[in-house]
């Protein structure tokens, strides 16, 4: 996720920039730049770090420049450094691009590109936009625009400047968002509305596919074909700070809403219809053959997420798996080395626990995939082989979009390795990749139903226990639900394989004591339903979770939820959404400071 910003009319444009990029830092802060127009071409200016450095690199000078565009950048393809910063040129400098999204197609057109002639300076996939303008430039900018876009594949929101046009700023969207904000004899353009609100309150929010054209005095909007289209004003009525959350009270709340993007986003590129491709992963067939077992080691929600990993990897590519808590793995002396496959897992890619096991399993001959957040990050950086889940900024405490695009990396990275060792049918492999494509518009079904979880959170809000119970699969998320319950809602919770209750833990089962069921794995539905009636007969007040169609789960609990149907082994990143929700609600009727829970920090950089 990165923030885009141009601006074109009578004021300087660098200032108008500058305060635009601050306003979408949020959105990604590993490095900035602007292009303006001067006589003579382009000027850009860009700087790896946060925009403080480009303002202090832009304060040397006074511009008088009124056009120009500015990015503030969340890696994604290229680490983080001064020449992978956006604004990207052509050959000739005539053209300057910026852009959010991600071209999926970009290696490909990029060879072609350098076959053509051109040549590439950056590591991004941004670039090719740049240099395909110029390649298909004949006089007229928006059609060279529309042409470019004909052959990208991806999601885009991208703004192009050209030394030709020294009057016009052509911009595009398709899956990444965009708005043009109406002033007098001005124009802006923003990744989203807080780049704009001090300057106007009247905005247009782009379609998708669809460009627009803006003059000082002129604005005009056009779908990928060039045909017209009107567009009426949207006038924005949110304060400042609740436009930097989308208009949500909350990061979180945004954050579990922008799941099927972030969810579409990191499978983007990674799936043919009947194969996943990982070109981050380098490892032979053979490589694979050899591993003998797989250790995943993560903190946290990412740990809860190697649990997920765990069931997959065993049950498809037949690796026996060892999940362990980061803090603990490397003072259990772990026997690993060159056979084994280690997988660490973090958002953050810098928590110092993990850090220290991937630097362990190393030391220890072991092969390293880790699956990040963070492009650059110490983890990706020091890893042997990277998948990173384009999550986009992660900024409320409670993890929740990293978790979901985790559980994805790791379905991948699992049919990968059974692919690599064809423990799995060619028929399932093609099933399991086409269900896994329907999981963003699923996880989109399942946020419809938030005002319902609102409405069970209410129970929550004066209890002082709580216990989520699942087998298999659901055991491991049922993990995770009741983290994210703790740790913003400041509840005690539990959560317990179902079937382990007897063994103790039924004691603690009294009238009305809130039992989360979650009953998603088919094959396991009637063991979990049995461990259900065992808490009920305890007079525990029972929220299920199941599939959708399994009536007469509703006869054995007080309240019953439904997720879309999918395979067993997807079902952890739908069935977390509503716990996610849960924690939320309850957290937010508190009272507390959900963005920012007491005792924690985002980032756990000390041991
Ligand atoms: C909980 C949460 C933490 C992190 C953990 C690991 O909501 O966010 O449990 O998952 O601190 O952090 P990363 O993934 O950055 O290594």
């Amino acid at each position: 996720m990165c923030g885009i910003v141009g601006y074109i009319g009578c004021k300087p444009a660098v200032p108008v920039l500058l305060e635009g990029l601050k306003k979408l830092e949020y959105r990604g802060y590993d490095s900035s730049g602007i292009a303006i127009l001067e006589e003579g071409g382009i000027r850009i200016t860009k700087s790896v770090g946060k925009l403080a450095v480009l303002q202090e690199k832009l304060a040397k000078r006074t511009f008088s420049s009124t056009i120009g565009i500015g990015h503030t950048r969340w890696a994604t393809h290229g680490r983080p450094s001064d020449i992978n910063a956006h604004p990207h040129m052509d050959c000739h400098g005539d053209f300057a691009v910026v852009h959010n999204g991600i071209i999926e197609n970009y290696l490909e057109l990029k060879e072609w590109l350098m076959a053509e002639g051109h040549c590439f300076r950056s590591e991004t996939d941004t670039e090719v936009l740049a240099h395909l303008v110029e390649h298909f430039y004949k006089g007229d900018l928006e059609e060279a625009v529309r042409k470019t876009l004909a052959k990208v594949v991806g999601s885009y929101a991208t703004v192009i400047l050209s030394y030709k046009h020294p009057d016009m700023l052509v911009a595009a969207r398709k899956d990444s968002p965009m708005i043009v904000g109406i002033g007098e004899n001005e124009y802006y353009i923003a990744s989203d509305i807080p780049a704009v609100l001090n300057h106007t309150r009247n905005t247009y929010i782009l379609e998708d596919e669809e460009m627009v054209t803006v003059t000082a005095q002129s604005v005009k909007f056009c779908d990928f074909q060039g045909k017209r289209r009107d567009k009426i004003i949207f006038e924005v009525t949110w304060d400042p700070i609740a436009a930097e959350k989308g208009g949500y009270e909350h990061f979180m709340l945004k954050e579990i809403f922008e799941q099927p993007k972030a969810l579409k986003d990191t499978l983007a590129g990674r799936l043919t219809a009947d194969k996943v491709i990982l070109q981050e992963v380098d490892l032979t067939p053979a490589e694979v053959a050899a591993f003998n077992k797989v250790a995943i080691v993560a903190c946290g929600t990412a740990y809860h997420a190697g649990l997920i990993g765990r069931g997959l990897i065993e049950h498809w590519a037949k690796i026996p798996v060892e999940v362990d808590i980061a803090s603990e793995f490397r003072y259990r002396s772990p026997l690993i080395d060159e056979k084994t496959l280690v997988i660490v897992i973090s958002q953050s890619g810098e928590t110092a626990d993990t850090l220290a096991a991937l630097r362990e399993s190393k030391k220890k001959g072991a092969r390293v995939v880790a699956i990040t957040n963070v492009v650059g990050s110490s983890v990706a950086r020091e890893a042997h082989d990277v998948i990173h889940t384009w999550a986009g900024p992660e900024i409320a405490v409670a993890s929740t979009k990293a978790y979901t695009t985790q559980i994805e990396a790791i379905v991948l990275l699992a049919l990968y390795l059974t692919q690599a060792k064809q423990t799995m049918s060619q028929e399932w492999i093609t099933e399991i990749i086409s269900e896994l494509k329907m999981i963003p518009d699923k996880a989109e079904e399942v946020l419809k139903q938030a005002g319902r979880v609102q409405e069970l959170a209410k129970y929550f809000e004066h209890v002082e226990n709580a216990f989520f119970i699942g087998r298999g699969l659901d055991w491991a998320v049922a993990q995770e639900g009741s983290l994210k319950l703790k740790e913003i809602s400041y509840i005690h919770a539990e959560a317990y394989a179902a079937g382990e209750l007897k063994h103790g833990t039924l004691a603690l089962i009294t009238e009305g004591t809130p039992v989360i069921a979650l009953a998603t794995q088919r094959d396991l539905y009637d063991k979990t339903l049995s461990n259900v009636k065992e808490v009920k007969a305890r007079d525990a007040r029972v929220i299920g979770f199941t599939f959708e169609g399994n009536h007469g789960f509703d006869k054995s609990v007080d309240e019953v939820f439904y997720l879309p149907l999918t395979a067993n082994e997807l079902s952890p990143i739908l069935t977390v959404i509503p716990l996610q929700l849960l924690a939320y609600y309850v957290s937010a009727a508190r009272g507390n400071d959900v963005d920012k829970p007491r005792n924690l920090a985002k980032s756990v950089t000390v041991e």
